[in-house]
């Protein structure tokens, strides 16, 4: 039995709309065309949870408001993570071969999600981040000082995918000549898109058995090499160990693609979210101190996950609303964190805004970013890096950006750096 539904006595009215319409934001056009904002905040002023039928991913609930999710996310037995975290359902049509899921943590509901948290979560502590630094710190400087000044360059390539696979391939301790793989295999196990037709899944397969069989001859060397600090080797040397083989690649899996497109699309935003509030930009230019504040207001503003599916399992009222067991749950944090019943100034990067972390690009609850504290470090390092140089990324033309309801960022990119 889960626990208790959410706070409302009355049952209320669910309006219900019907694809296509604009608040099917299952519809990557709005992100790529970066026109999302009016459609969530019609959504929260005037039904902040409502329910979407017949889109391409079937029916969904839409939760908008900050709140509501957190409250949500705060029930993970009455909403469920095991059926799938995007919302991606299980394809109906699909050939059984191309049907397949790798078992990740992220997807599980407790007590396995406890367990395998459990061996994961000890690589991420405080003085885990405090040993990791120093590398971080030199690869990014050693970044910073080839890039040209006074030169359009892309930005997502040269800076945030570059930056983002190095510190992955930190965390394994991955060969370095083939970090980019890393990039290749996450963008393919992050497309949710993939798996609407079956050309596509099967080439999205294809990719994730490559990953495979490179990490099984990964684990295959470290078993014989014995303990080290890195992630692999952690596994190996953990309860993981007896774990089988499956579940070992779906978690590592999920450590490289949570930790890819979020922390790369956080630092594209750390170029696009200032240059577009160019006074906050200042600030921090002439106020270091600024940074950790910086590094939070752009994670919220850019959401680098706009959302995530719960399922119903059971059926009850959620917030007044009539909900089956096995209702689809979209969660947008995307929306969340523009929640102008929680945030003064919501649609703004404001470094001085009261309490910078309390937003939900992490999530809540027991499934809360495990990587948070790495992705923060990443931007903090590479805001500090900049400073030091006095540079200043100037953003020239629109970006080009992602088409995907679920990551939420840039394709590429074109910037020139300046000092000041
Ligand atoms: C979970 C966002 C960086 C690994 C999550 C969740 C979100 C998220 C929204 C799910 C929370 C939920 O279901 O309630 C982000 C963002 C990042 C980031 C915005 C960067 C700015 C990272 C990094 C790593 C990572 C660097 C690791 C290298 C994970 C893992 C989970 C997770 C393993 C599953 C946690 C669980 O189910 O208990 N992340 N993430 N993430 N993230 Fe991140």
């Amino acid at each position: 039995m889960a626990t208790a539904a959410t706070p409302v006595e009355e049952t209320v009215e669910t309006v219900v709309v019907e694809a296509p319409h604009p608040w099917d934001v299952s519809v990557s056009d709005i992100y790529v065309e970066d026109r999302w904002q009016p459609i969530f905040k019609e959504m929260r002023e005037k039904a902040p949870i409502n329910k979407v039928v017949g889109s391409a991913y079937g029916d969904y609930w839409n939760v908008t408001t900050y709140k509501e999710i957190q409250h949500i996310e705060a029930l993970p037995d009455l909403y469920s993570s095991a059926q799938g975290i995007t919302i991606v359902t299980d394809p109906e049509n699909m050939p059984e071969d191309l049907n397949i899921k790798l078992p990740m943590f992220i997807a599980m509901d407790r007590p396995e999600h406890t367990e395998q948290r459990r061996v994961i979560a000890p690589a991420f502590t405080p003085s885990e981040m405090e040993r990791m630094t120093g590398e971080v710190r030199a690869r990014t400087a050693e970044l910073f000082d080839t890039l040209p000044v006074g030169e359009p360059f892309d930005w997502v390539d040269r800076v945030s995918i570059e930056l983002t696979t190095q510190m992955l391939a930190i965390l394994f301790d991955f060969p370095w000549e083939d970090r980019r793989k890393l990039t290749e295999w996450s963008d393919w196990m992050g497309d949710v898109e993939s798996s609407l037709t079956e050309e596509s899944r099967r080439e999205q397969l294809a990719h994730i058995y490559e990953a495979g069989a490179y990490f099984q001859r990964l684990w295959d060397e470290r078993l014989e090499k014995g303990e080290a600090p890195d992630l692999i080797s952690r596994m190996i040397h953990s309860e993981m160990r007896d774990m089988d083989q499956f579940t070992f690649m779906g978690n590592l899996m999920l450590l490289i693609v949570g930790g890819n497109d979020t922390t790369r699309n956080s630092m594209s935003a750390c170029a696009y979210g200032l240059s577009q509030f160019p006074e906050e930009r200042e600030k921090l230019e002439q106020n270091p101190d600024l940074i950790p504040a910086a590094v939070q207001e752009i994670i919220r503003w850019q959401t680098p996950l706009a959302h995530m599916r719960r399922t119903a399992t059971e059926d009850h009222e959620m917030f007044g609303h009539q909900v089956k067991e096995g209702d689809s749950i979209i969660l947008w944090y995307i929306s969340a964190n523009r929640d102008e019943k929680f945030f003064d100034r919501p649609d703004d990067i404001w470094l001085e805004r009261p309490k910078p972390g309390r937003h939900l690009s992490f999530g809540y609850g027991i499934h809360r970013c495990v990587g948070a504290r790495l992705a923060e470090l990443q931007l903090r390092l590479l805001l500090e890096e900049m400073a030091k140089r006095r540079l200043r990324v100037n953003v020239i033309g629109e970006p080009e950006r992602v088409s995907a309801c679920f990551v939420h960022g840039y394709k590429k990119m074109q910037v020139e750096l300046s000092t000041y």
